[in-house]
């Protein structure tokens, strides 16, 4: 079996479309029910539903040997493990905001607000900017509106959510996608069945 780490979610449910297109399908995970785990002995595949989040941790330590993972969670975390694959799915990208019409006082440290710190502390160190980080696990679009932060360093993909609290996108600091990603000893040990399942993963690419 190889085990696979799909991310819990929308962006999961496409993940599973593609590989049952792909010859890897498991009917009994489209039942809705909350069970976790789902195998189809004939594809010789086991799929469990995680956190997106925590994708790279299970196939980093080998609990599952392939997941599909956000580019920002790989950036972020930087997880021992093989990127495989850009899915072209989910797409986003992370981005520095501010509220509408926000002045940068380049001689003052800018306060950043973000879930990913260390995405945020690469990107300013790059520019020079002394910055103090200020480290939230959601909503972090109210930290410029409650005078938390000066900007907040996030995902914004349709820039909806932006728009609505009064913010706008100031900067974008790397586009975001899904990732194939492999265990490093599964992909020694099952290299071909692995990269079987990346070809046939491929060919369900769409591009626009
Ligand atoms: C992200 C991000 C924004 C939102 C942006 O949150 O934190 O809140 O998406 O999307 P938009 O540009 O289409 O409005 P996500 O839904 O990933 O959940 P989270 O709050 O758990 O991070």
């Amino acid at each position: 079996m190889i085990n696979v780490a799909l991310p819990k979610g929308r962006l999961g449910e496409k993940v599973y479309g593609m590989f049952a297109a792909a010859g890897y399908e498991c009917p009994s995970i489209l039942e809705n029910n909350r069970r976790l785990i789902f195998e189809n002995p004939a594809s010789g595949v086991r799929y469990f539903w995680v956190k997106p989040s925590d994708v790279a941790i299970y196939v980093e330590r080998g609990a599952a040997d392939v997941g599909v993972a956000g580019k920002d969670i790989l950036l972020e975390y930087r997880p021992d493990v093989y990127e495989l694959l850009d899915l072209n799915i989910g797409r986003c990208r992370m981005a520095v905001a501010a509220k509408v019409g926000f002045h940068d006082d380049v001689e003052k440290t800018l306060r950043v607000a973000t879930k990913f710190t260390r995405i945020a502390r690469e990107y300013y160190a790059g520019l020079g900017r002394d910055i103090d980080i200020i480290h939230l696990n959601g909503s972090i679009e109210l930290a410029p509106i409650l005078g938390l932060s000066d900007v907040i360093v996030d995902i914004v993909e349709t820039g909806k959510t932006l728009l609505e609290n009064n913010l706008e996108p100031v900067e974008t600091i790397v586009p975001i996608s899904a990732r194939l990603i492999a265990n490093k000893a599964s992909f020694k040990f099952n290299s071909g069945r692995i990269e079987t399942i990346a070809e046939g993963l491929k060919g369900q690419i769409k591009y626009d």
